[in-house]
């Protein structure tokens, strides 16, 4: 496994331009999600393409400085699970790396990121497409695999991928959970013990409304009740936003007619997590 920490550096690292190459962008900390995106790449790749993983805690995303310097950066063991998994190339660039002090040119998108995560996080998707477009032209992938978990940010790429004519290929992969139903995420790591043991609650309030939809709740008021009293029952975690929008243009629905999603992110202290599920009629 190569790992290649300045841009100019990929070329040579990266080898043969003829075979399948498939980007797998992360931030590190990387756990059993990341690691199933990981391996599906590996299948996407063959057995003569290349698996290129990303570590990169992007500060052009953060909104908040706070949750920036307290994300979590265990390099050695982020490169001991990527040699593990068959990783060929980690991109592991220093923000200097990826940043001119004078950049002034961004990504944005201004549809799909106006509602869930991106009005809760103003800039975070523009964030998100500046950095993710500049990793798909440093490794020249054909294929980049995204988590269903972070939903908005899947059709935000999409969308950029469409809009902009990226010749890139996005494969999403499900969300990996742990048994208790929490969605694995890098920032789990930071939460305490009562935080963690109250967090699978995200879910099964989640799943509960989802029950409620299918035995034939419709009304978006009733199940956004529901799941937000099952959210706050334990007082610990404090709700950022709780949204029933439409699964494809993520605007708020009045009356759930199509695939919707139902949107959630919390805090629990300083850690913030998400998660959501799709309710279709
Ligand atoms: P990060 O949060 O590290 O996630 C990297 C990729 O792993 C994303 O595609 C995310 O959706 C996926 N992922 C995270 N947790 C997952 C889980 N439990 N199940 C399945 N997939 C999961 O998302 C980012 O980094 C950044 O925004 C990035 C795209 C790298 C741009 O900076």
């Amino acid at each position: 496994m190569t790992v290649v920490t300045q841009a100019s550096e990929l070329t040579a690292a990266l080898g043969n331009a003829g075979q399948p190459r498939v980007l797998v962008p992360t931030m590190g900390a990387l756990h059993h999600g990341h690691l199933a995106l990981i391996r599906h790449a590996k299948i996407l790749a063959g057995a003569q393409g290349t698996v290129v993983v990303s570590i990169f805690v992007n500060p052009m995303q953060f909104d908040r400085a706070g949750d920036l310097a307290a994300y979590p950066r265990p390099r050695e063991a982020d490169l001991a699970a990527c040699r593990a998994a068959g990783v060929a190339v980690v991109f592991a660039p220093e923000a200097a790396a990826m940043y001119a002090p004078d950049h002034s040119v961004t990504v944005s998108e201004s549809q799909l990121s106006r509602n869930l995560c991106g009005a809760a996080r103003p800039g975070h998707f523009d964030g998100v497409c500046t950095v993710v477009l500049k990793l798909f032209l440093l490794c020249s992938c054909q294929i980049a695999v995204f988590g269903e978990k972070d939903f908005q940010q899947l059709a935000v790429i999409r969308r950029m991928v469409r809009d902009l004519n990226v010749p890139v290929v996005i494969v999403a992969h499900p969300t990996v959970r742990e048994t208790n139903g929490l969605a694995m995420s890098s920032r789990n790591a930071r939460l305490n013990a009562a935080q963690r043991a109250d967090a699978p609650r995200l879910r099964r309030a989640l799943l509960a409304a989802q029950a409620a939809f299918q035995a034939g709740t419709r009304r978006p008021a009733e199940l956004l009740t529901m799941a937000r009293q099952a959210i706050e029952a334990s007082g610990l975690a404090r709700m950022d936003y709780l949204s029933l929008v439409d699964a494809d243009s993520l605007e708020s629905v009045e009356h759930v007619e199509g695939p919707a999603l139902l949107a959630t992110a919390v805090f629990y202290g300083e850690v913030r997590l998400i998660d959501h599920v799709c309710l279709v009629p």
